[in-house]
């Protein structure tokens, strides 16, 4: 049985004020029925652990650089994000790939040095609305999850998350049966490539998640959770996904 896991990105949003909404968090994340994961600004992760301390929410980060150190000015490394208090960190957001043209190597080689850092890599797949309409959906997500996914992911190390580019922010969301195809499409590779492992990888959804339409997504075959942007910053919207998911 694969954990459900709720997990929120809150990009380049959040000040210290808005930890506040981390502590409201944690009575949901209390009811244990899943596992809570907040990736605020780096910025925020050290004190994003103080205040999760304690509670069940892990803390996370949004990127992480290929290389332990090094010069690599603004940069940060896996270990040092390790080091400031996260377990998992994000890794392939379609908005890095898109604002730093991180490719699908570039995405190998960050997620492994996050498991080389004992970090869980979140690892993010998506087709644009272009690649959906001309009907290459499956092929590119095939050919991301297969260049950016290194060899020695395993179940406790990875977290895939399927995010449509075009249903981000956007309040757009895939049919059901879309979100079906691609997930159960991810686990049959997944599962080619890495056996019983590939069966235990949490797959996500990402994309317009909000309290409304958790119940139906998470009703989806192989949605094992949600990767929640905009409806992540605020406790009484992700506190609903988290019961929602508790509920699926
Ligand atoms: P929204 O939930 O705001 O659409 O963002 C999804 C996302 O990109 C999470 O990583």
């Amino acid at each position: 049985m694969r954990r459900k896991l709720a997990a929120g990105n809150w990009k380049m949003n959040g000040l210290a004020a808005n930890l506040t909404e981390l502590d409201a968090m944690k009575a949901a994340a209390a009811a244990d029925k899943v596992d809570v994961l907040i990736c605020p600004p780096a910025t925020l992760i050290s004190r994003a652990a103080d205040a999760a301390a304690g509670s069940s929410i892990a803390i996370g980060a949004q990127d992480c650089h290929a290389n332990a150190s090094g010069a690599h000015t603004g940069d940060l490394s896996a270990a040092m994000l390790a080091d400031a208090g996260a377990s998992h960190v994000i890794t392939g957001h379609s908005e890095r790939r898109v604002d730093h043209s991180d490719s699908d190597a570039d995405v190998a080689a960050k997620s492994q040095a996050a498991f080389d850092a004992g970090l869980i890599a979140v690892i993010c797949l998506g087709e644009s609305l272009a690649q959906r309409e001309a009907g290459d959906t499956l092929d590119v997500i095939g050919t991301q999850l297969a260049g950016s996914t290194p060899d020695s992911a395993t179940a406790a190390n990875t977290v895939i998350a399927y995010e449509p580019v075009w249903a981000i922010g956007t309040g757009k969301v895939p049919t059901l049966e879309q979100i079906a195809e691609v997930h159960d499409f991810i686990r049959a590779k997944l599962v080619a490539r890495f056996g019983a492992e590939g069966d235990g990888m949490r797959i996500l959804y990402g994309g317009s998640v909000k309290p409304g339409n958790a119940d139906e997504i998470f009703a989806v075959s192989n949605v094992d959770g949600a990767l929640v942007g905009g409806a992540s910053l605020k406790a009484s919207d992700f506190n609903a996904i988290i019961t929602a998911l508790g509920n699926a």
